[in-house]
């Protein structure tokens, strides 16, 4: 066998974990060689405030919660927590529907417990990003309430109003992302406004320069505040077409049994980027991050988000990953290719408040645990920015409503019984095995489910095994492996239909990622020999099977859903 080229042999047959390093290590990152920007580095969580930790017993969590719960987070191995919006609020949609840009929603306390919030956590190097629900705001906020009561309003132009045609049907075939058409007749004023989610979040009008002016504004707030950037929500819908043209339907229907439609005329606009330009301006001043909730369908969709000169949104989040619905090595090979294509830094995420829990869309319902932590191992060791959700560190699954009543989710009282919502993946945060998994000494506003009991941060605390464990490993790893700070995606056997491997590649040091999305037990070997890595010298760093054999090795038998990650040099 020549010098450079190398089988690896790794025999896994228990299921211990294998450490190769301390818990007393801390998260920070070492001296980066790249120049890194901070949130590259970073690890963000979202916490949806709702739902996270319930300081004062009315079942609703908020912000003194989350800054209970700041040692937790920083020994996770967070950098950043963005927090899903928590000003004022009717709370049609739960806090996405914004009454005042400039303030927090009582339930949730005060601006000074913000401000407390912000301290506390930089103690704990972590930042704070905040939700910027950009699109539109609430029906009572004072801009609408100006907007609507008369046609010759300051306000009328903040939004968007049409006559109806001449018949009296809406101005044009556009369905709401919440279902139904997205106009709204307003008899006040005797015309219809444009609404793209609830009839109780009317779309602005971006194309008047005072509203620019208005919510840029709102971003000098919250730097003011102590921020250090935005989730931009909503952020392909901006703009809409000028003339209002019918959008192209499409053959049969969506889960909100409203007809496929081809948003053509008012999904990603080229308009949007000049506003993300001047508002990356703004973010720039205060080295703020601007995080997208970005719909994307193509690498060439997603790359144009970065900004042709870098300078739109930062971190572009790519939900084409999370279109792979279930475990599937080619199908995620693809996806981390598309992503590397664009040239832009990627971010992952394999869940959020809108999408059932990565637990269960990738589970197989008997091995939903070892799944949970190949799934951690995956997006945590891919170059870019990890987005994690609330939770799904220690394996909390869909608690999804049974009856129509109980829903909350506006989308679920639509959707029903077809679309049962978002409330299932908006549960109480399970911090121990007791009634209400410690979240709250009241009644949640959402129920636990019963895995509550085993799947919690206490009980995983507790056992080396856990889900929960897994994570600090991988995160501690995230930040201080320079290959995986720094380091190159080169994937591996790329013809493997069972196996996703991939080397994470820095100078003459590399990371070895071997994840087995299969049932079965898989056996594998690795020529490196264009890579110029010796895996005589492999080093096991972490897996879900027991310790590989030091020295050297011939080739690997991973078990079903192990994960083997394993430090090469050359
Ligand atoms: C985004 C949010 C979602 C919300 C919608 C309307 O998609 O993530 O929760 O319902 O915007 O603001």
């Amino acid at each position: 066998m020549s010098q450079n080229f190398r089988f690896v042999v790794l025999l896994v047959s228990s299921v211990s974990l294998a450490l190769s390093f301390s818990f007393s290590q801390t998260k920070k990152t070492p001296a980066n060689a790249e120049g890194h920007q901070w949130w590259q580095d970073a690890v963000f969580y979202e916490v949806y405030p709702r739902s996270f930790a319930d300081s004062n017993g009315d079942g609703i969590g908020d912000l003194k919660g989350i800054e209970s719960k700041l040692d937790y987070l920083s020994q996770l191995g967070v950098d950043a927590i963005w927090i899903t919006p928590c000003y004022p609020s009717p709370q049609v949609d739960f806090g996405y529907d914004v009454s005042d840009y400039e303030n927090i929603d009582p339930m949730y306390g005060t601006l000074a417990d913000f401000d407390h919030l912000v301290e506390a956590a930089k103690k704990h190097h972590i930042r704070i990003i905040m939700d910027f629900v950009i699109n539109h705001t609430s029906d009572r906020h004072p801009w609408f309430l100006d907007s609507k009561s008369s046609r010759s309003s300051a306000h009328r132009d903040w939004y968007i109003w049409r006559d109806g045609k001449a018949d009296g049907q809406p101005p044009n075939n556009w369905i709401s992302g919440f279902g139904g058409s997205a106009w709204k007749f307003d008899p006040t004023t005797g015309q219809y406004y444009y609404h793209y989610f609830a009839t109780a979040q009317p779309d602005l009008n971006w194309r008047n320069p005072a509203v620019e002016k208005a919510m840029f504004d709102v971003t000098r707030f919250w730097y003011k505040h102590g921020v250090s950037g935005f989730r931009l929500d909503a952020v392909d819908l901006l703009f809409e077409d000028p003339k209002l043209r019918d959008n192209p339907i499409l053959p049969g229907k969506d889960e909100m049994g409203d007809p496929n439609m081809l948003n053509k005329y008012n999904d990603k606009l080229p308009e949007n980027h000049d506003v993300l330009r001047r508002l990356r301006g703004v973010a720039d001043e205060s080295d703020a991050v601007l995080v997208g909730e970005t719909y994307t369908d193509s690498a060439a969709e997603l790359k144009e988000y970065y900004g042709a000169h870098n300078d739109e949104i930062q971190l572009p989040m790519d939900f084409m990953f999370c279109t792979v619905d279930k475990l599937s090595a080619p199908a995620f090979r693809k996806q981390i290719a598309l992503a590397e294509s664009t040239g832009g830094w990627p971010v992952y995420v394999i869940g959020n408040h809108d999408m059932a829990r990565s637990y269960v869309r990738y589970g197989d319902g008997k091995h939903n645990d070892q799944i949970a932590k190949l799934m951690a191992a995956m997006y945590l060791t891919l170059r870019g920015t990890p987005v994690m959700y609330y939770g799904e560190e220690i394996g909390m699954e869909n608690n999804d409503p049974q009856r129509k009543e109980d829903v909350r989710d506006p989308m679920g009282v639509t959707g029903w019984p077809k679309y049962k919502g978002r409330d299932g993946e908006r549960t109480p945060m399970q911090w121990d095995g007791s009634a209400n998994a410690g979240f709250t000494t009241g009644t949640p506003w959402l129920p636990v489910p019963a895995s509550a009991k085993t799947h919690n941060v206490a009980t995983e605390s507790n056992d080396p095994n856990s889900i929960l464990q897994f994570y600090r490993q991988l995160l501690l790893l995230h930040h201080q492996n320079q290959a995986l700070v720094d380091g190159d995606y080169v994937a591996l056997n790329q013809d493997d239909p069972n196996v996703l491997a991939y080397l994470r590649r820095y100078e003459d040091q590399a990371v070895l990622v071997v994840l087995n999305m299969s049932a079965a037990t898989q056996h594998m070997s690795f020529n490196l020999s264009g890579e110029g890595f010796s895996f005589a010298k492999a080093k096991t760093l972490l897996t879900t099977s027991a310790p590989a054999r030091s020295g050297r090795l011939d080739q690997i038998a991973l078990e079903p859903f192990a994960v083997y990650i394993a430090q090469v040099s050359r």
